[in-house]
Protein backbone atom coordinates (compact mmCIF):
# COMPACT_ATOMS: atom_id res chain seq x y z
CA UNK A 1 0.00 0.00 0.00
CA UNK A 2 3.00 2.24 0.70
CA UNK A 3 4.49 1.71 -2.43
CA UNK A 4 1.26 3.15 -4.27
CA UNK A 5 1.23 6.53 -1.86
CA UNK A 6 4.84 7.17 -2.19
CA UNK A 7 4.08 6.69 -6.36
CA UNK A 8 1.71 9.72 -5.64
CA UNK A 9 3.33 13.54 -6.40
CA UNK A 10 3.64 16.30 -3.81
CA UNK A 11 1.26 18.92 -5.05
CA UNK A 12 2.68 22.78 -4.45
CA UNK A 13 0.85 25.80 -4.66
CA UNK A 14 1.16 29.66 -4.79
CA UNK A 15 -0.83 32.90 -5.35
CA UNK A 16 0.61 32.69 -8.99
CA UNK A 17 4.34 31.75 -10.15
CA UNK A 18 6.28 32.80 -7.63
CA UNK A 19 6.16 29.35 -5.71
CA UNK A 20 7.89 28.28 -8.66
CA UNK A 21 10.99 29.29 -7.28
CA UNK A 22 10.04 26.74 -4.50
CA UNK A 23 9.96 23.88 -7.14
CA UNK A 24 13.36 24.91 -8.72
CA UNK A 25 14.55 24.25 -4.68
CA UNK A 26 12.54 20.77 -5.01
CA UNK A 27 13.98 19.59 -8.20
CA UNK A 28 17.37 19.65 -6.97
CA UNK A 29 16.61 18.49 -3.30
CA UNK A 30 13.97 15.91 -4.27
CA UNK A 31 14.79 15.02 -7.99
CA UNK A 32 13.04 11.85 -8.16
CA UNK A 33 9.30 13.41 -6.67
CA UNK A 34 6.67 13.99 -8.72
CA UNK A 35 5.22 17.53 -8.38
CA UNK A 36 2.21 19.23 -9.38
CA UNK A 37 2.07 23.21 -9.49
CA UNK A 38 -1.23 24.84 -8.68
CA UNK A 39 -0.61 29.04 -9.75
CA UNK A 40 -3.68 31.01 -9.32
CA UNK A 41 -2.46 33.69 -11.75
CA UNK A 42 -6.56 34.98 -11.93
CA UNK A 43 -6.64 35.86 -8.35
CA UNK A 44 -2.78 36.82 -7.60
CA UNK A 45 -1.64 39.16 -5.62
CA UNK A 46 -2.43 37.51 -2.07
CA UNK A 47 -0.43 39.91 -0.12
CA UNK A 48 -3.07 42.43 -0.41
CA UNK A 49 -5.54 41.03 0.50
CA UNK A 50 -7.76 40.36 3.54
CA UNK A 51 -7.44 37.37 5.71
CA UNK A 52 -10.87 35.58 4.68
CA UNK A 53 -10.45 35.53 1.66
CA UNK A 54 -6.63 34.59 1.56
CA UNK A 55 -7.96 31.76 3.40
CA UNK A 56 -10.75 30.64 1.01
CA UNK A 57 -8.74 30.81 -1.76
CA UNK A 58 -6.24 29.06 -0.39
CA UNK A 59 -8.81 26.22 0.93
CA UNK A 60 -10.01 26.01 -3.54
CA UNK A 61 -6.14 25.62 -4.49
CA UNK A 62 -5.54 23.03 -1.95
CA UNK A 63 -8.48 21.17 -2.77
CA UNK A 64 -7.66 21.48 -6.44
CA UNK A 65 -4.72 19.43 -5.73
CA UNK A 66 -6.57 16.73 -3.34
CA UNK A 67 -8.45 15.69 -6.34
CA UNK A 68 -5.08 15.39 -8.21
CA UNK A 69 -4.24 12.86 -5.25
CA UNK A 70 -1.45 14.52 -3.86
CA UNK A 71 0.38 12.86 -0.85
CA UNK A 72 1.16 15.95 0.59
CA UNK A 73 1.04 20.06 -0.24
CA UNK A 74 3.56 22.44 0.35
CA UNK A 75 2.21 25.80 0.66
CA UNK A 76 4.79 27.77 -1.23
CA UNK A 77 3.41 31.06 -0.94
CA UNK A 78 4.46 32.95 2.33
CA UNK A 79 1.26 34.77 2.21
CA UNK A 80 -1.43 31.83 2.49
CA UNK A 81 1.25 29.98 4.62
CA UNK A 82 0.90 33.05 7.42
CA UNK A 83 -2.90 33.53 6.91
CA UNK A 84 -4.35 29.89 6.26
CA UNK A 85 -1.84 26.77 7.35
CA UNK A 86 -4.01 25.93 10.59
CA UNK A 87 -7.38 25.77 8.32
CA UNK A 88 -6.07 23.86 5.84
CA UNK A 89 -4.18 21.67 8.18
CA UNK A 90 -7.88 21.14 10.05
CA UNK A 91 -9.30 20.85 6.50
CA UNK A 92 -7.33 18.40 4.77
CA UNK A 93 -5.28 14.87 6.29
CA UNK A 94 -2.28 15.37 4.26
CA UNK A 95 1.29 16.73 5.70
CA UNK A 96 0.66 20.11 4.87
CA UNK A 97 4.23 21.75 4.77
CA UNK A 98 4.41 25.67 4.87
CA UNK A 99 7.25 28.20 4.42
CA UNK A 100 7.07 29.89 7.78
CA UNK A 101 8.27 26.85 10.04
CA UNK A 102 11.09 26.41 7.23
CA UNK A 103 12.51 29.91 6.85
CA UNK A 104 12.28 30.17 10.85
CA UNK A 105 14.47 27.63 12.01
CA UNK A 106 16.74 28.10 9.12
CA UNK A 107 17.03 31.50 10.50
CA UNK A 108 17.35 30.36 14.09
CA UNK A 109 20.31 28.13 12.93
CA UNK A 110 22.28 30.77 10.99
CA UNK A 111 21.86 34.13 13.55
CA UNK A 112 24.82 34.63 15.98
CA UNK A 113 23.35 37.87 17.10
CA UNK A 114 19.92 36.97 17.35
CA UNK A 115 18.77 39.98 15.52
CA UNK A 116 16.79 38.40 12.66
CA UNK A 117 15.15 40.74 10.07
CA UNK A 118 11.92 39.62 8.07
CA UNK A 119 10.65 40.99 4.77
CA UNK A 120 7.24 39.61 3.16
CA UNK A 121 4.25 41.03 1.82
CA UNK A 122 2.00 43.28 3.48
CA UNK A 123 -0.21 40.30 4.64
CA UNK A 124 2.68 38.07 6.26
CA UNK A 125 4.50 41.25 7.69
CA UNK A 126 1.16 42.47 9.17
CA UNK A 127 0.33 38.61 10.52
CA UNK A 128 3.65 38.83 12.39
CA UNK A 129 3.73 35.12 11.53
CA UNK A 130 7.68 35.00 11.28
CA UNK A 131 8.17 36.92 13.97
CA UNK A 132 5.21 34.67 16.33
CA UNK A 133 7.39 31.49 14.88
CA UNK A 134 10.75 32.69 15.67
CA UNK A 135 9.90 34.24 19.30
CA UNK A 136 8.29 30.86 19.52
CA UNK A 137 11.52 28.94 19.20
CA UNK A 138 13.76 30.78 20.35
CA UNK A 139 12.67 33.74 23.27
CA UNK A 140 15.74 35.75 23.24
CA UNK A 141 15.90 36.25 19.39
CA UNK A 142 14.92 40.09 18.54
CA UNK A 143 12.91 40.34 14.89
CA UNK A 144 12.74 43.31 12.89
CA UNK A 145 9.76 42.92 10.04
CA UNK A 146 9.27 45.04 6.76
CA UNK A 147 6.68 44.63 3.92
CA UNK A 148 8.28 45.42 1.04
CA UNK A 149 5.37 45.02 -1.63
CA UNK A 150 7.01 46.51 -4.74
CA UNK A 151 9.43 43.49 -4.83
CA UNK A 152 6.56 41.91 -6.40
CA UNK A 153 6.38 43.42 -9.65
CA UNK A 154 9.91 44.01 -9.95
CA UNK A 155 10.68 40.89 -9.68
CA UNK A 156 7.57 39.48 -12.42
CA UNK A 157 9.31 42.52 -14.62
CA UNK A 158 12.17 40.32 -14.62
CA UNK A 159 14.23 43.98 -13.26
CA UNK A 160 16.83 41.72 -11.39
CA UNK A 161 19.64 44.30 -11.72
CA UNK A 162 17.62 47.48 -12.46
CA UNK A 163 18.38 50.66 -10.83
CA UNK A 164 15.00 51.31 -10.15
CA UNK A 165 15.27 47.62 -7.71
CA UNK A 166 18.44 49.06 -5.92
CA UNK A 167 16.69 52.45 -5.20
CA UNK A 168 13.57 50.58 -4.06
CA UNK A 169 15.64 48.42 -2.15
CA UNK A 170 17.52 51.53 -0.74
CA UNK A 171 13.84 52.99 0.40
CA UNK A 172 12.87 49.53 1.84
CA UNK A 173 16.28 48.05 3.50
CA UNK A 174 17.57 51.14 5.45
CA UNK A 175 15.52 50.75 8.34
CA UNK A 176 16.29 47.06 8.88
CA UNK A 177 20.24 47.72 8.07
CA UNK A 178 20.11 50.52 11.12
CA UNK A 179 18.93 47.15 13.20
CA UNK A 180 22.44 45.40 13.16
CA UNK A 181 20.68 41.93 12.27
CA UNK A 182 23.08 39.21 11.17
CA UNK A 183 19.96 37.30 9.28
CA UNK A 184 17.73 38.38 6.58
CA UNK A 185 14.66 36.02 6.16
CA UNK A 186 13.33 35.93 2.66
CA UNK A 187 9.42 35.90 3.34
CA UNK A 188 7.93 35.74 -0.06
CA UNK A 189 8.36 33.79 -2.89
CA UNK A 190 9.28 36.40 -5.44
CA UNK A 191 12.24 37.91 -3.37
CA UNK A 192 15.00 35.35 -4.17
CA UNK A 193 14.83 36.24 -7.52
CA UNK A 194 16.09 39.69 -6.35
CA UNK A 195 18.58 38.05 -4.03
CA UNK A 196 21.76 39.55 -5.56
CA UNK A 197 20.39 43.29 -5.00
CA UNK A 198 19.01 42.66 -1.72
CA UNK A 199 21.88 41.16 -0.65
CA UNK A 200 24.12 44.27 -2.15
CA UNK A 201 21.88 46.71 -0.06
CA UNK A 202 22.07 44.87 3.18
CA UNK A 203 25.57 44.13 3.43
CA UNK A 204 28.02 40.64 2.54
CA UNK A 205 27.47 40.56 6.13
CA UNK A 206 23.89 39.57 6.61
CA UNK A 207 22.76 36.04 5.29
CA UNK A 208 19.95 35.71 3.51
CA UNK A 209 17.87 33.10 4.15
CA UNK A 210 15.37 31.71 1.40
CA UNK A 211 12.61 30.24 2.75
CA UNK A 212 12.18 27.63 -0.45
CA UNK A 213 15.68 26.13 0.18
CA UNK A 214 14.81 25.45 3.94
CA UNK A 215 11.19 24.17 3.20
CA UNK A 216 12.82 21.61 0.73
CA UNK A 217 14.90 19.64 3.27
CA UNK A 218 11.64 19.93 5.88
CA UNK A 219 9.63 18.55 2.85
CA UNK A 220 12.25 15.60 2.46
CA UNK A 221 12.39 15.34 6.44
CA UNK A 222 8.28 14.83 6.76
CA UNK A 223 8.19 12.48 3.99
CA UNK A 224 10.91 10.21 5.54
CA UNK A 225 9.00 10.15 8.59
CA UNK A 226 5.60 9.78 7.23
CA UNK A 227 7.27 6.89 4.88
CA UNK A 228 5.80 8.49 2.00
CA UNK A 229 9.63 9.33 -0.10
CA UNK A 230 9.48 8.24 -3.41
CA UNK A 231 10.93 4.92 -4.59
CA UNK A 232 11.17 5.82 -7.89
CA UNK A 233 15.25 5.47 -9.40
CA UNK A 234 14.41 8.08 -12.50
CA UNK A 235 13.71 11.42 -12.59
CA UNK A 236 10.47 13.12 -11.55
CA UNK A 237 7.57 14.82 -13.71
CA UNK A 238 6.37 17.80 -12.91
CA UNK A 239 2.66 19.40 -14.48
CA UNK A 240 1.88 23.05 -13.95
CA UNK A 241 -1.66 24.13 -13.59
CA UNK A 242 -2.80 27.96 -13.53
CA UNK A 243 -5.84 29.79 -13.24
CA UNK A 244 -5.04 31.94 -15.76
CA UNK A 245 -2.11 32.32 -18.36
CA UNK A 246 -0.57 36.27 -18.20
CA UNK A 247 1.08 37.80 -20.92
CA UNK A 248 4.55 36.66 -20.82
CA UNK A 249 3.73 34.05 -18.93
CA UNK A 250 6.47 31.67 -20.06
CA UNK A 251 9.21 34.49 -19.98
CA UNK A 252 8.33 35.37 -16.25
CA UNK A 253 7.95 31.44 -15.69
CA UNK A 254 11.13 30.76 -16.62
CA UNK A 255 12.58 33.30 -15.07
CA UNK A 256 11.36 31.74 -11.69
CA UNK A 257 12.05 28.42 -12.71
CA UNK A 258 15.46 28.65 -13.91
CA UNK A 259 14.41 26.27 -17.02
CA UNK A 260 11.90 25.68 -19.94
CA UNK A 261 8.39 25.07 -18.23
CA UNK A 262 5.91 22.94 -20.32
CA UNK A 263 3.12 21.17 -19.67
CA UNK A 264 1.20 24.43 -18.63
CA UNK A 265 -2.26 23.87 -18.15
CA UNK A 266 -5.13 26.59 -17.31
CA UNK A 267 -7.78 25.69 -14.87
CA UNK A 268 -11.38 27.67 -14.68
CA UNK A 269 -12.16 29.54 -11.90
CA UNK A 270 -15.48 28.32 -11.66
CA UNK A 271 -14.34 24.74 -11.09
CA UNK A 272 -12.10 25.78 -7.82
CA UNK A 273 -15.18 26.98 -5.93
CA UNK A 274 -16.75 24.22 -3.79
N1 LIG B 1 3.31 34.43 -3.26
C1 LIG B 1 3.23 35.61 -2.43
C2 LIG B 1 4.06 35.37 -1.16
O1 LIG B 1 4.96 34.56 -1.13
C3 LIG B 1 3.70 36.86 -3.16
C4 LIG B 1 2.75 37.32 -4.24
C5 LIG B 1 1.38 37.68 -3.69
O2 LIG B 1 1.22 38.72 -3.03
O3 LIG B 1 0.47 36.91 -3.93
O4 LIG B 1 3.78 35.99 -0.16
Amino acid sequence: MNEFINDKPIGVFDSGIGGLTVVKRFLSTLPNENIIYFGDTARVPYGSKSNSTVIEYSLQDARFLINKKVKAIVVACNTASSVAIEELRKTFDVPIIGMIGAGSKSAIRHTKNKRVGVIGTNATISNKAYSKRLKYLDPAIEVFEKACPLFVPLAEEGWTHHEATYKIAEEYLAELREKEIDTLVLGCTHYPILSEVIQEVIGAGVKLIDSGIASAEVVKEELKKNGLLSDNKSKGYSEFYVSDIPTKFKEIAELFLGKPVKDVHKVELETLSF
